[in-house]
């Protein structure tokens, strides 16, 4: 994770910034701190920290750094040139921390994990918005996994993590209009336990949830799924990111995995 020193709504590049919706720094940080506490106090993960940088309010959305597997990380390759230059500080980070550090080449975009996510031994990963189909080639060549293209077509859900989140080895959580037929009917036939989240709690980011354990991690208002998670044997665990989704993130974005 990366503090929210620097922080703000500075750029328009997703359908949900709007600089004349400007962030509000104190509450930012009181959120942010938030969902630290309960990801390391209430459920006992372990967050590593990388440093604020001014200049660069979009570094808290560590999901967009890259894609990990082990001790691999492969950086981004970001469409838009108001975060390029979080590549370097990101890169830095996982130097610094042991992994190899690959890049899949300038000419073709790739934000990460929030648009590629493992499930079981295949990877999903989504094209059109952000990040470009041919990345996908490239990243199951590197990983040696096979990556299923799925493509994203509704502008509030330009990333992959903002409309579909695995649940464990069996289950999903995914918003179906944001995806075309054949990426929906992809879905239905590789993961037996689709759950559909209603049109209120997408738009509230519930499938940007972070999966720690037996506990799903959201914004707030996403009640309407709680059923179906606690089914599942699954907690719903919901704290205020309104600050963040100004910029077009919740929870999940503000995270990314190391294994
Ligand atoms: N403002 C950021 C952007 O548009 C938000 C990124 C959200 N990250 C995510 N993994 N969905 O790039």
């Amino acid at each position: 994770m990366c503090p929210p020193d620097y922080f703000g709504i500075e750029y328009e590049i997703n359908a949900w910034m709007r600089l004349s919706n400007q962030s509000d720094l104190v509450h930012a940080r009181a959120q942010w701190q938030k969902l630290y506490r309960i990801l390391t106090e209430e459920l006992g993960a372990k967050v590593e920290l990388m440093k604020p940088e001014k200049g660069l309010p979009d570094l808290v959305f560590t999901a967009n750094a890259g894609y990990v597997e082990g001790d691999l990380f492969v950086s981004s390759a970001f469409k838009y040139k108001e975060r390029q230059g979080e590549t370097p500080f990101f890169d830095a980070w996982f130097q610094s921390h042991g992994y190899r550090v690959l890049n899949l080449g300038p000419d073709c975009v790739f934000e990460g994990m929030g648009d590629a996510l493992p499930f079981r031994d295949t990877v999903f990963a989504a094209y059109r918005h952000r990040s470009e189909v041919c990345s996908h080639k490239t990243l199951g060549e590197i990983l040696n996994r096979r990556v299923i293209s799925l493509e994203l077509v509704n502008p509030k859900f330009y990333h992959l993590d903002t409309c579909f989140c695995p649940l464990g080895n069996d289950s999903a959580l995914f918003f179906p209009p944001a995806f075309d037929d054949y990426a929906r009917r992809v879905l239905k036939e590789s993961i037996p336990d689709l759950i559909a989240v209603s049109d209120s709690s997408a738009h509230r980011f519930a499938c940007n949830a972070i999966v720690v354990d037996k506990t799903v991690v959201t914004n707030s208002g996403c009640n309407d799924f709680e059923t179906a998670l606690s089914e599942r044997g699954y907690k719903l665990r919901m704290t205020e990111l309104g600050e963040f989704m100004k910029s077009g993130g919740s929870a999940r974005c503000l995270t990314l995995r190391l294994e």
